[in-house]
């Protein structure tokens, strides 16, 4: 976890690597610092806390003048949020300073090795041997020094690196954690994500694993692990900078979830050509789709519950068997993978350490892998061997809404193509369905318009300390994601369980005004789950019911009950979990919390 920023340049480093930080408060919020080169000595603030301590103890970074210097947010790994465990980190005599995001695995080995030969640690934190590394190898030769240290190091990296003894001039270099280079005219950034850095420039480079960047004002060079010096293309970034911004909305979270529309519609219009779907990066032939035997689809979080629905839409179109692993789970349960299987690895950062392993387990035994990846060039979207992206743009609140949403609508596509491949459906099922898919954005932004009912319903529900949410088939994947989004945000125990698992344990939790959310969108399933909410409502349960338009007939069991527009069963999850979406905001908001950085958590989960 973590962010880092680094500029050098004609004017001041601290403000801009404040702003920088501020934009990267996603990855890890619990502390933060800077390192800035004031022209003969390298300075360090840091604070514990969200970076507005950190900004009003520095006032706005001018009491660290220089143009040079680095950056960092934190979410605690190795040793708990404090000013020294926070980050940067320097050598005895300040004249190393490093900011760091990622595990060393072998930090233990390396900081006996270095307290016998006489340094002396002050935080509980791996980075601080890699600082008390490169003080070891130092002989004046910055690029060497690093290099020596990175081929000891065992674990993930992205870094940067402040010499004294060369004003003006960051080191960077990335393993297994993501981390950008940015030109600009006489001045460089590094930065562990886009948004960072957008204000001051477009142009880009993606470090690769091993490699160093040497930004020297607006000179950069780029090294491999070797010393060698390589060639690295720029990109431009193409993003809306207001994308990366609250756009007037009290939190990112209401903000993304009002993109929904935008980015269901981005993700799945460039697919849909002459009335067809068509997956152009799709890098599997029609005999490879129609080879397929087994279909594993692995992710973590709410990723995972996009997989869960994808089970039932697959396997009810495509007919190919689907396991759905999370990630950590897969990564060392030794999955049987034979043959014929795929492996679809779904994840907004492309970062998720677990998917990201995940991954590299299913390429190390052979098998065809395809991820499904919201972050172009991240490292999931460049090692797996297909790649779909969903348009959802950046996602800055830690709860996913569109993206999660973005994931659904690649899983649909992916089945139906599937199936038209395997013969499972007909062209008139296929151009019912795209017309379904077509009216998602429109009717999502319908649900979206419901904000004030939802908002005071939750806010009767503000004291609950337990909700359950029941489904089934697609209506229980529809639960787990409900359940998740609001327990990560209002802080309120809740649990999904398939309805008919109700009578097998858990219904003894049900008593007076416990409230149930029961998602019945599945026609098929409707009049099981409906016995279900008798059954809690006449143990004094008070039922929220998500279903589709029409079904009046659970008005008279249900409290309170949210439409959805009609559509292909397939596709509710795609309306069902807008109301759901809705009511964790405004129960988070309601309780007085902040649904953009819930406790505990950070956007991108880049270590185990
Ligand atoms: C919950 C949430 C997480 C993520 C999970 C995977 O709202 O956002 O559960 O879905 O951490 O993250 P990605 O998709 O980046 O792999």
């Amino acid at each position: 976890m973590c962010g880092i920023v680094g500029f050098t340049g004609e004017t001041q480093a601290a403000p801009i690597l404040l702003d920088g930080l501020e934009k990267l408060e996603y990855r890890g919020y619990d502390s933060a610092g800077l390192a800035v080169y004031d022209g003969k000595k390298i300075n360090v603030a840091k604070a514990v806390g969200h970076l507005e301590v950190l900004y009003n103890q520095t006032h706005g970074g001018s009491t660290l003048p220089g143009t040079c210097g680095i950056g960092h947010t934190r979410w605690a790994t190795h040793g708990e949020p404090s000013v020294c465990n926070a980050h940067p980190h320097t050598n005895k005599d300040k004249t190393i300073a490093v900011v760091h995001n990622g595990i060393i695995e072998n930090y233990l080995y390396y900081k006996k090795y270095l307290m016998k030969k006489g340094y002396e640690f002050v935080s509980d934190t791996d980075t601080e041997v890699i600082v008390h590394l490169l003080d070891y190898y130092y002989k004046g030769n910055p690029l060497e020094t690093i290099t020596t240290v990175l081929s000891r190091l065992e674990g993930s990296y992205a870094l940067g690196i402040l010499f004294a003894d060369c004003p003006g001039e960051i080191f960077a270099a990335r393993k297994d954690s993501p981390l950008i280079v940015g030109a600009a005219e006489n001045a460089g950034f590094i930065a562990s994500d886009v948004p960072a850095i957008l204000k001051y420039t477009r142009t880009v480079y993606y470090l690769q694993n091993e490699e160093i960047a040497h930004l020297k004002g607006g000179e950069i060079h780029f090294y491999n692990i070797d010393g060698d010096e390589v060639q690295k293309e720029p990109r431009k970034i193409d993003w809306d900078i207001h994308a990366a911004e609250k756009e007037g909305y009290p939190h990112f979270m209401l903000k993304e979830m009002n993109e929904e529309p935008k980015a269901v519609s981005d993700t799945l219009s460039p697919r849909i050509k002459d009335g067809k779907i068509v997956i152009d990066e799709l890098n599997m032939t029609d005999e490879q789709i129609r080879a397929v035997k087994k279909i594993f689809i692995v992710a973590c979080g709410s990723a995972y519950h996009t997989g869960v629905t994808g089970k039932y839409v697959m396997e009810g179109l495509a007919r190919i068997p689907v396991e759905v692993d999370l990630a950590s789970e897969f990564r060392y349960r030794n999955p049987i993978l034979e043959e014929g299987t795929l492996v679809i690895v779904i994840s907004q950062s492309g970062e998720t350490a677990d998917s990201l392993a995940a991954l590299r387990e299913a390429k190390s035994r052979g098998i065809a892998t395809l991820g499904i990846i919201n972050v172009v060039g991240s490292s999931i979207a460049r090692e797996a061997d297909n790649v779909m992206y969903t348009w959802a743009g950046p996602e800055i609140a830690v709860a996913t809404t569109k993206a999660y949403s973005t994931q659904l609508i690649a899983l649909y596509l992916l089945s139906i193509h599937f199936a038209e491949v395997r013969g499972k459906i007909s062209a008139d099922q296929t151009a019912g369905m795209i017309e379904d898919l077509k009216q998602l954005p429109e009717q999502i932004s319908m649900l979206l318009s419901h904000q004030t009912s939802i908002q005071k319903f939750a806010n009767r529900y503000l004291a609950a300390e337990h909700v359950f949410f029941i489904g089934r088939g697609i209506d229980y994947a529809i639960s787990l994601e409900g359940s998740l989004k609001l327990k990560e945000i209002s802080y309120i125990h809740s649990e999904a369980y398939a309805a008919g698992e109700l009578k097998h344990g858990t219904i003894s939790l049900i008593e007076d005004g416990r409230l149930v959310v029961a998602v019945m969108t599945q026609p098929q399933l409707f009049k099981k789950t409906l016995s279900n909410v008798v059954e809690v409502k006449s143990r004094g349960a008070f039922v929220m019911a998500v279903t589709t338009v029409g079904n009046t007939e659970v008005e008279k069991v249900a409290d309170y009950v949210i439409y959805i527009p009609e559509t292909n069963p397939y596709f509710a999850n795609s309306l069902a979990i807008i109301p759901l979406q809705l009511f964790g905001y405004y129960v988070s908001i309601g309780r007085g919390l902040d649904p953009d950085k819930p406790r505990n958590l950070a956007k991108s989960v880049t270590v185990e």
